[in-house]
């Protein structure tokens, strides 16, 4: 089975086809969504605090993520897999982020990556761009950085919108194939979707992106408080415990294994 590519997003958007990305961490939850016809997964440092138990993004090292990401990839088989540059493995120079995107496609055999920032890494995103590597660029809200934002904090508000619009525009002069648009307002968000030729993938941006994107444990309720932006569409965290307090049960009872799930 052929992936998805950098080119079919671009056909989309162009067309005025609206996509979907979502996170996956592992080659199960990858199996399971690429199934369900996910086009693009992402293989987000958000794995920082919604799979390694972290705090947020910043502890998450390269070798965690190529690990994960190669999970994903394996566990998929139609979906394009975009890797995060993790914090600390671009950002001092073209040669460090070209070796980190290198390390991803050999490695974890992703398709494209993606990092975080506007004008200060348009460098890095022609280094890789150069050497063949797809890169989907990140503003806005920009997890890595949230120790500058004082907080999970919408950014682009008012006159501040117009540095985000600039820092998108020279992602996209930079050779960036998409943009993921990150907790800013939803008017803001629609002026960039207008004036890229490049896929906009919001994420607590609005309804007028081309794209959305969702951290799977929310969208499917593991996440015990889950941002004003996400939506819940299973209730995961109680469908799971229900069922493993259940095989405790039958466990504890002697219940389980029954005849039929023994060996003579
Ligand atoms: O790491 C991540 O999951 C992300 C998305 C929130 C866009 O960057």
């Amino acid at each position: 089975m052929k992936r998805f590519t950098i080119a079919d997003l671009a056909a989309w958007k162009k067309a005025g086809k609206r996509f979907a990305m979502l996170t996956s961490y592992d080659s199960v939850t990858a199996s399971v969504f690429d199934g369900a016809g996910v086009p693009v997964l992402l293989v987000g440092d958000s794995a920082g605090n919604n799979f390694l138990g972290e705090e947020n993004t910043i502890p998450v090292t390269l070798d965690e993520m190529v690990s994960l990401a190669r999970s994903v990839v394996n566990g998929s088989k139609q979906a394009l897999v975009v890797a995060d540059f993790p914090f600390g493995s671009y950002e001092i120079s073209e040669a460090q982020a070209l070796e980190t995107g290198i390390r991803f496609l050999k490695e974890a055999k992703v398709q494209a990556v993606k990092l975080e920032g506007g004008v200060r890494v348009v460098e890095q995103v022609r280094a890789l761009v150069k050497y063949g590597i797809p890169v989907m660029g990140h503003l806005g809200m920009t997890p890595q950085s949230v120790n500058a934002f004082s907080g999970f904090k919408v950014q682009g508000r008012n006159e501040k919108g117009d540095a985000i619009l600039e820092d998108a525009k020279a992602l996209e002069a930079a050779g960036c194939f998409a943009v993921v648009l990150e907790l800013v307002p939803a008017e803001l968000a629609e002026r960039i979707t207008k004036e890229l030729s490049i896929p906009t993938i919001g994420i607590g941006a609005g309804a007028n992106c081309d794209a959305q994107v969702l951290v799977w444990t929310d969208l499917m309720g593991l996440t015990p408080n889950p941002p004003k932006f996400a939506r819940a569409y299973r209730d995961l965290r109680s469908e799971i415990s229900g069922g493993v307090k259940e095989w405790l049960h039958d466990v504890e009872s002697g219940r389980f294994p029954s005849e039929a799930e023994s060996f003579h």
